[in-house]
Formats: structure tokens, C-alpha cells, sequence
């Protein structure tokens, strides 16, 4: 596997940027561009909970805003044993933009495992098939 060290030390320090006063959940992410670019991201909660924005959404809009479009892999931290994955949400919108490319989960205790958006959301939902 590609070493992902710094892409997870990226995200370590996006999570510092969370905005959790509800859940005090903290998750950071780090999305690689294919441009070599990385964007990070961290999630944003709001008092009407619906509208919180997680990590990995919060680093692919930056990236796609900002007119990146082809990404090779994405790390995901929070401060969990069990290593936590993207939300439902997050793994579509996640396929949308990336395809399949390795999604690294990481803890703040160094803890990393590799999966693959592909394998975290079979038979998806997308534009093919419009
Ligand atoms: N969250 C993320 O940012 N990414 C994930 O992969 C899982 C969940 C956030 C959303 C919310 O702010 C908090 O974690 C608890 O659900």
C-alpha cells in the first residue's frame, strides 16, 4: 500500500479545526488531488443538527469548489478505537467525485486501516445509471 503517513497526519491536524460543540465528536479529513493539491476538512456542527457538514464533505467541497476534480485517496481521523468510517452520506458523495480510491482510517493512537470507497459502498447510486 502507499504510504499515507502524511495525508494522516493532515487530517490529525484538520480534526483540530472541528466544530463539535453538540456531540464533541471531532473528525478530520484529508482528500489528495490528483494535482497533488491536499485539502483538508473538519466537521461543522450547527444548532439545527441536520445542517452539520461532516469532514469528508467538508474537504471535497473545498476541493471541488476551488475546481479540482480527479482524487486519489482520502484519510479520515477521529479519536476512536474503532476506526470511524465515513457516513452514509459521505461515502456517496465520496463516489461521486472520487471513483474507487482508498479511504485510510486512522485514530489519534496510530492506529490505520485501508479500505476502498467501492468497498465501503457496494452497488452505488450514480450518474451511469441516470
Ligand atoms: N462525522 C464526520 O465528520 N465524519 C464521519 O465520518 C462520521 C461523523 C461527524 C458528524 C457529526 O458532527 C459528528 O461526527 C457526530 O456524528
Amino acid at each position: 500500500m502507499p504510504n499515507f503517513d502524511s495525508l494522516v497526519n493532515i487530517a490529525k491536524q484538520a480534526r483540530e479545526m472541528a466544530h463539535a460543540p453538540i456531540s464533541n465528536f471531532r473528525v478530520g479529513a484529508a482528500l489528495l488531488a490528483k494535482s497533488g493539491r491536499i485539502f483538508t476538512g473538519c466537521n461543522i456542527e450547527n444548532a439545527s443538527l441536520g445542517l452539520t457538514c461532516c469532514a469528508e464533505r467538508t474537504a471535497i467541497f473545498k476541493a471541488v469548489s476551488e475546481g479540482e476534480r480527479g482524487f486519489d485517496a482520502i484519510a479520515v481521523v477521529a479519536d476512536t478505537d474503532t476506526l470511524t468510517p465515513p457516513c452514509g452520506a459521505c461515502r456517496q458523495i465520496i463516489w461521486e467525485f472520487c471513483g474507487d480510491v482508498p479511504v485510510i482510517l486512522a485514530n489519534l493512537g496510530g492506529k490505520v486501516v485501508q479500505e476502498s470507497s467501492g468497498g465501503l459502498l457496494p452497488r452505488p447510486f450514480d450518474s451511469s445509471l441516470l
